[in-house]
């Protein structure tokens, strides 16, 4: 058997899946569901299987990449698998010396401060990613018709980890960097496009069915500057992958929703901050969204996890395609009947609802 056998969607091929047709505005009352980092802690099938293993090592093994990506299909039976990598693992196939520190996300060991730095620290030509491509291989086979999305950073998001040499609150640095230097800025970004299109280019060209660019941090930045500084970056990116349906996602992008959209996307990602209704609103007729329940909201007793589930629902039936998603990545101490029951009420609920 294969992961698909738990699936409630019949097509025959992920190019005519659920999630694809979502993105192409042409699903009808069908709605499909995936979560933002399905795979990882909150599963202890995925604890068991990376103990003793160190998160970049562990994307860097097809066997365990595919065992990973898989558990939440099986698990839940939702409608996509996401690649099990991470927005860092491009840098580091390129030779970028950095290391993902549990609990507290990926940390440079020198971080890009001036010309010669970015000179010494970011090269210009990608890395060998076939073990990306094996991964992919593996997965494609195994999903049948359940579409693989790949995934990559975007270039304002991973520069604030190469600028902060961390996680950051405020990205200070980096965006006095941005508009301090914007000469560098934008070499740095091109740099970081092209392994980030690179890592998409890769995924898709071993058979992912469509891709997300996260672009998590964005929504710190006025709707003027992500205009100006990032988002013709991201637009370079985007335009690698033209030949399949692409998600853009970021966090608190309520005022930047029509730029991301308009940056090459086919789905614009929404938090919780906004009903999906009025995001589609901004976004006009020829963009899906995806999203929006707060993930925060999961750790609420289930009656009041389902009516934040059927409100979002309703307020998707608005826009021209929903992908049901979180509002961001699942937090790592959900409980794992919770997510599964979040699927089958999409599943159960959501046509109808959307037919009202
Ligand atoms: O299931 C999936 O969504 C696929 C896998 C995935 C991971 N990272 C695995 C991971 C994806 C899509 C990412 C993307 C990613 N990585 C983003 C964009 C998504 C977002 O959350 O906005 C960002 C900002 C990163 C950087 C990063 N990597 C952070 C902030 C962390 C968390 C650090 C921590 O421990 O709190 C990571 C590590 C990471 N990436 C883990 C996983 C499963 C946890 C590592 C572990 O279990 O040791």
């Amino acid at each position: 058997t294969t992961a698909v056998d738990a699936r409630t969607d019949t097509a025959a091929d992920p190019s005519s899946s659920l999630l694809v047709r979502a993105c192409r505005r042409s699903q009808g009352e069908g709605l499909p569901v995936w979560f933002m980092r399905q795979a990882g802690r909150s599963l202890p099938e995925y604890k068991r299987v990376r103990q003793g293993i160190a998160m970049l090592d562990s994307c860097a093994r097809p066997d365990l990449v595919a065992e990973i990506t898989l558990q939440p299909v099986r698990r839940y039976g939702v409608d996509a698998a996401i690649f099990y990598s991470d927005i860092m693992v491009p840098l580091k196939a390129a030779g970028v010396d950095l290391d993902i520190v549990p609990g507290r996300g990926p940390v440079v060991a020198e971080p890009v401060r001036d010309r010669a730095g970015l000179d010494r620290l970011v090269p210009r030509e990608p890395g060998d990613l076939s073990f990306v491509t094996e991964a992919v291989g593996l997965l494609v086979a195994e999903l049948g018709a359940t579409p693989l999305i790949g995934f990559a950073g975007a270039p304002f998001t991973l520069a604030s980890y190469l600028v902060e040499g961390g996680p950051s609150k405020d990205y200070a640095r980096t965006k006095a960097l941005m508009v301090g230097d914007p000469e560098l800025w934008d070499d740095l970004c091109e740099r970081l496009a092209t392994l980030s299109a690179h890592f998409l280019r890769t995924q898709v060209d071993a058979g992912a069915s469509a891709v997300q660019l996260f672009d998590s941090w964005a929504g710190s930045l006025s709707a003027a500057d992500y205009t100006a500084s990032a988002a013709p970056h991201s637009t370079r990116v985007l335009a690698a992958v033209a030949d399949v349906p692409r998600i853009h996602f970021g966090v608190g992008t309520g005022e930047l929703l029509g730029l991301m959209g308009e940056a090459g996307a086919d789905v614009v990602g929404v938090d919780w901050r906004i009903p999906l209704g009025s995001a589609s609103e901004r976004l006009g007729p020829a963009y899906a969204v995806q999203g929006n329940l707060d993930p925060a909201v999961l750790g609420a007793p289930w009656p009041l996890v389902a009516n934040r589930v059927r409100e979002a629902i309703r307020s998707g039936a608005s826009a021209p395609g929903h992908i049901f998603n979180l509002g961001h990545g699942v937090p790592p101490e959900t409980d794992p009947d919770v997510l599964a029951r979040v699927v089958d009420l999409v599943h159960a609920e959501g046509p109808g609802i959307r037919a009202d």
